[in-house]
């Protein structure tokens, strides 16, 4: 199955995508770790894409069409993929159906002001990757995973969040339309499942992904 999760910084694509990924037997693929993997190698894509991953904006459309084409040529996605943070502007999806178009794509709806809470406590293991909130956390410097460092992201301190909401809603939004009209959108509304603690809970958003892609 080739698959796009699409959403609002913070939604929780990346929680899902190892999951569902695993489930449906197809590699997790996130634009956003191959272009902070990258940064952290100093190749030629991080030396450009660096100020922009920094600043909250997004990365020109030409640097991101080729990464992915390039990606979706591996191996690995013979049987399809699932994307995380790609296509982020109607350009990138038209680029996308012209090299593997998605057979679905699941919109992950979450209120702003739930995600700036998501965001500013969101910690991230530099081993494992893994991600969790801060309130979770006995000590927020130890992943309760693998033991690893965890860090703060550098784009989701306050200033930097404000602006990705404000990218997301001017240049990837519109992508919503843009699936509905292909009639490949499945819509998980965070809002409509319960609420615990203030949030929905990780594995009821797993239950609605699984449930809209039947
Ligand atoms: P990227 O890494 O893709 O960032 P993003 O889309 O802003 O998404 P996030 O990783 O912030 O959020 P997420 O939805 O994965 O949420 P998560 O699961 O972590 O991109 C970073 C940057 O790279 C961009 O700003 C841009 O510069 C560049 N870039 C990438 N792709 C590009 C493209 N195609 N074109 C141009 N530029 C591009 O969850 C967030 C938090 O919420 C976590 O703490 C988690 O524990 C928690 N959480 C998750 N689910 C739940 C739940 N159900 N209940 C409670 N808490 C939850």
């Amino acid at each position: 199955m080739k698959l796009i999760f699409l959403g609002p910084p913070g939604a929780g694509k990346g929680t899902q995508a190892a999951g569902v990924g695993a489930h449906l037997k197809v590699p997790h693929i996130s634009t956003g770790d191959m272009l902070r993997a990258a940064i952290k190698n100093g190749t030629p894509t991080g030396l450009k894409a660096k100020s922009y991953v920094e600043g909250g904006q997004l990365v020109p459309d030409a640097i991101l069409i080729d990464m992915v084409r390039e990606r979706l040529a591996m191996p690995d996605c013979e049987n399809g993929y699932l994307l995380d943070g790609f296509p982020r502007t109607v350009e990138q999806a038209v680029a996308l159906d012209g090299i593997a178009a998605p057979d679905a794509v699941v919109n992950i709806d979450v209120p702003d002001e739930r995600l700036l809470a998501r965001l500013a406590g969101r910690r991230v293991c530099v081993k494992c990757n893994g991600t969790f909130n801060v309130s979770k956390l006995a000590d927020e410097s130890v992943c309760p995973v693998c033991g690893g460092q965890m860090i703060q992201r550098d784009d989701d301190k306050p200033e930097t969040i404000a602006n990705r909401l404000r990218v997301y809603h001017e240049q990837t939004a519109p992508l919503i339309g843009y699936y509905e009209g292909q009639g490949k959108l499945r819509r998980i509304d965070v809002e409509k499942l319960p609420i615990i603690d203030g949030d929905s809970r990780p594995e009821d958003v797993f239950k609605a992904i699984l449930a809209s892609l039947e």
